[in-house]
């Protein structure tokens, strides 16, 4: 196998990007060869982290500087540059691109991207990189070793909308679950939206999902959400709790993974800090695997555009339960969009609370 470093590109030199390039650096199989970002205080706070060999102003311009001279590159700009960058990159014989999430702004955009990357032979990762944290993977860990015995019930909260946290909430429970197929889901949303620069979605959301074998999963995504009061950063309030026939363990970021037995001892327990060396380790292992999936024929990236559209489906399967108040099976249809035609809807005005009397 080579082992001849992997020409690495980055687009968007954000707190996203850099995080990116030290966890492909950190495993010591990459060279970095360019960044574009279109703010210059961007690239130079990023060189204070790691010194790309090129820097541009555009991606547009980097692409076509290193055409087929780049193996793998990171887009870690927000969700409004997705699919303009992601078909450049494909055009300019990148093997590899990870995306940060969401994929996406709607469904029709991820099965689109998914499939402009499959046509080019371009792998599409997307970056749901806290599986590899080690409070996901302890909780991982407990549920495919058979320790909470049968898993009937998955209760999941975040603060942020369903593309803000949403979509890695989604992503972490089926993938802990062991990926079963979804069944059916009913959902609820509020039609006020929240981040609509960015990330465009109802501001608060709830739903229930069976999944093949019979577990059940609440998820509540609100950016109303009551925070911990541990948290000193919102975003940080994201929480997993799964009940099985044998026990139940939870993650609470920034405060603790917990296992208890049956009997509700408790079987397992330690802190659990966002960031740091956790950060880097997950971002690591997420390049590593891109690597892997380049040099190994037959190893499929955990985090591959295919997978990413069963997390996308899930979210966009909430907006048309909401949407039509009632069930949706799954596979769900491709053609329809329905987070779209909530996201086109014009922001609300904030409600007043009712005085009391
Ligand atoms: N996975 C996670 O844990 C996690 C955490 C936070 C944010 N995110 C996601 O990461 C993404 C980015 O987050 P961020 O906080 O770094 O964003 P940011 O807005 O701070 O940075 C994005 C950068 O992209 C640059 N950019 C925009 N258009 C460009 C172009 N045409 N060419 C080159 N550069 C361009 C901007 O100048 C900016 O510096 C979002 O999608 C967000 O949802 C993920």
């Amino acid at each position: 196998m080579s082992t001849t470093p992997l020409r690495l590109g980055l687009i968007g030199a954000g707190p996203r990007g850099i995080d990116h390039i030290k966890g492909a650096l950190h495993t010591g199989l990459y060279r970095f060869i360019a960044a574009a970002d279109l703010a210059p205080e961007r690239l130079a706070k990023l060189y204070e982290a790691a010194k790309p060999e090129h820097a541009y102003d555009d991606y547009k311009k980097m692409l076509a500087a290193h055409r087929g001279q780049l193996d793998v590159v990171h887009l870690c700009t927000q969700p409004t540059l997705r699919t303009p960058a992601i078909r450049a990159a494909a055009e300019a014989g990148v093997k590899a691109l990870v995306v940060e999430k969401p994929m996406a702004l709607d469904y029709a955009e991820a099965q689109a991207l998914e499939r402009i990357s499959r046509e080019a032979g371009m792998l599409l990762v997307v970056n749901h990189q806290k599986r590899g944290m080690k409070e996901w993977l302890a909780l991982k860990e407990a549920v495919s070793s058979g320790k909470l015995g049968k898993v009937t019930m998955l209760r999941a909260t975040c603060y942020s909308n369903l593309l803000g946290q949403g979509t890695h909430m989604f992503d972490m429970a089926w993938h802990i679950l062991g990926e079963p197929e979804p069944k059916w889901i009913v959902g609820g949303c509020e039609d006020r939206l929240s981040l609509p620069e960015t990330h465009p979605a109802p501001r608060n959301a709830l739903a229930l999902v069976e999944f093949d074998g019979g577990a059940r999963g609440i998820f509540c995504m609100s950016e109303d959400c009551p925070v911990y009061p541990h948290a000193t950063n919102p975003y940080v309030y994201y929480n997993l709790d799964v009940i099985g026939t044998e026990g139940r363990a939870e993650v609470v970021i920034n405060m603790h993974y917990r296992r208890w037995d049956r009997e509700g001892r408790l079987a397992e327990a330690f802190p659990v800090k966002w960031g740091g060396e956790n950060q880097l380790n997950a971002q690591a292992t997420l390049s590593s695997d891109v690597a892997r999936a380049l040099r190994e024929p037959g190893f499929k990236h955990p985090q591959r555009g295919e997978s990413a559209l069963v997390s996308f489906g899930l979210i966009e399967a909430v907006c048309r339960a909401a949407q039509r108040g009632t069930v949706v099976t799954w596979p769900i249809e491709p053609a329809e969009n329905a987070l779209a035609a909530w996201s086109r809807r014009k922001p609300q005005a904030e409600k007043k609370e009712p005085a009391h009397v």
